[in-house]
């Protein structure tokens, strides 16, 4: 009684000093403990070893540069950046490898276990999935000749997935510029930083039905663009619906700035590229014209967009695991 009494007045300045401390405990999301020198000492090697076998994947095949730099997009987008896409279904757990955006979509996963298996090979048990997958985007950007960055690590993996938020916290291809901007912004991205992570469709290839209403149905497509779409894209929905169009119709195995140039002139693939640039006087029209007259600062924003994008809700410290096998929980 009497020591309540006396606390009493220190009371609300204690309660303000904790509030204070979870304010910093839980900074917005972001994350102090990741650094760019986090495996410096556990695991010098880790960025040759992750290099040498994205670049065999690579040269194999150049689209895979572009489905390993997508996988980073998925993963941060659900639950942080904590490699749970790269969880399997098993009997008893559901992932996200089967929600709509990534069913018989996302790609790569057995060049990430090739990865995990060199990596495992050199010092067992200290690199977590989720940083490489971000060591291995900005890899694939890199070799197909977009710009370099210093990438921050520290993450480790999760041990739960989400089906049910992989199919609402990843964009439809469908969606209006103010719905992009809504999704990024869920995720503490501005729509500046939107419009330069979208230009990592600059390389890859997009699926005919998420395209199809675009090339038949939207005003705002070059004419003879949307034909040459079309021949290989037949409006009945279910027919050819997986049949593949770049989506940088110049150079879908280079990262440059095409794809704004593309957008300037009506001819991006996607409802949602072409969003961006619908009309000349919207808002995000501006940033599309400078990209596409200004590859450097195309390159020096998309680092930004990429690094922001890389440092959603990590897991950090003592929190998750280290995965022995990206594709399940230890
Ligand atoms: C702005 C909202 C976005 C939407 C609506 C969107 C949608 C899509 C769709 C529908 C595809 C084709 C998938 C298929 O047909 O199987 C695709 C492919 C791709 N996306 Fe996005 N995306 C967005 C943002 C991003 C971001 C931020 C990145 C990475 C920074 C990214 C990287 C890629 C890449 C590289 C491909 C080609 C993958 C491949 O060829 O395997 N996208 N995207
Ligand atoms: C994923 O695609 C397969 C076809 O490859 C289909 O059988 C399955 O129903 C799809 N899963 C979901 C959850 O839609
Ligand atoms: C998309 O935008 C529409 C209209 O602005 C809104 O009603 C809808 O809730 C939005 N959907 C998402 C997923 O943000
Ligand atoms: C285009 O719009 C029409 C009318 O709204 C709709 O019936 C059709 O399914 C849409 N998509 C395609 C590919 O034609």
């Amino acid at each position: 009684m009497a020591s309540s009494k006396f606390l009493f007045p220190f009371l609300p300045p204690l309660a303000f000093f904790f509030f204070l401390l979870l304010l910093l405990l839980n900074h917005g999301g972001a994350s102090p403990q990741l650094s760019t020198d986090f495996y410096s000492r556990s695991c010098p090697r880790v960025f040759d070893t992750v290099r040498s076998v994205v670049q065999s994947a690579i040269q194999k095949e150049r689209r895979m540069g572009a489905s390993l730099l997508r996988l980073l997009f998925h993963d941060c987008f659900v639950l942080g950046c904590d490699a749970s896409l790269l969880l399997d279904d098993t009997p008893t757990f559901r992932g996200e490898k089967t929600a709509k955006p990534n069913n018989n979509s996302v790609r790569g996963f057995d060049v990430i276990d090739r990865i995990k298996a060199a990596v495992e090979k050199v010092c067992p048990g200290v690199v977590s999935c989720a940083d490489i997958l971000a060591i291995t985007s900005r890899d694939s950007v890199v070799i197909l000749g977009g710009p370099n960055w210093e990438v921050k690590l520290g993450r480790r993996d999760s041990r739960k997935a989400s089906f049910a938020k992989a199919n609402t916290e990843i964009p439809p291809p469908f969606s209006s510029l103010a719905n992009l901007t809504a999704f990024f912004a869920r995720k503490g991205l501005s729509q500046g930083d939107m419009i330069a992570l979208s230009g990592a469709h600059t390389i890859g290839l997009a699926q005919c039905f998420t395209f199809r209403d675009r090339i038949y149905n939207d005003t705002d497509i070059d004419g003879s663009f949307a034909k040459m779409r079309q021949a290989n894209c037949p409006r009945p929905v279910g027919f050819g619906d997986s049949n593949l169009a770049p989506l940088d119709l110049q150079t879908p195995t280079v990262f440059d700035n095409d794809y704004y140039n593309n957008l300037v002139a009506f001819k991006g693939l996607l409802h949602s590229d072409q969003e961006l640039f619908k009309t000349i006087g919207s808002n995000s029209a501006p940033l599309v014209k400078y990209y596409a007259g200004n590859t450097a600062a195309f390159f020096n924003d998309f680092v930004v967009g990429m690094i922001k994008m890389s440092d959603i809700r990590p897991l950090t410290g003592k929190k998750g695991e280290i995965r022995k096998n990206c594709r399940k929980v230890n």
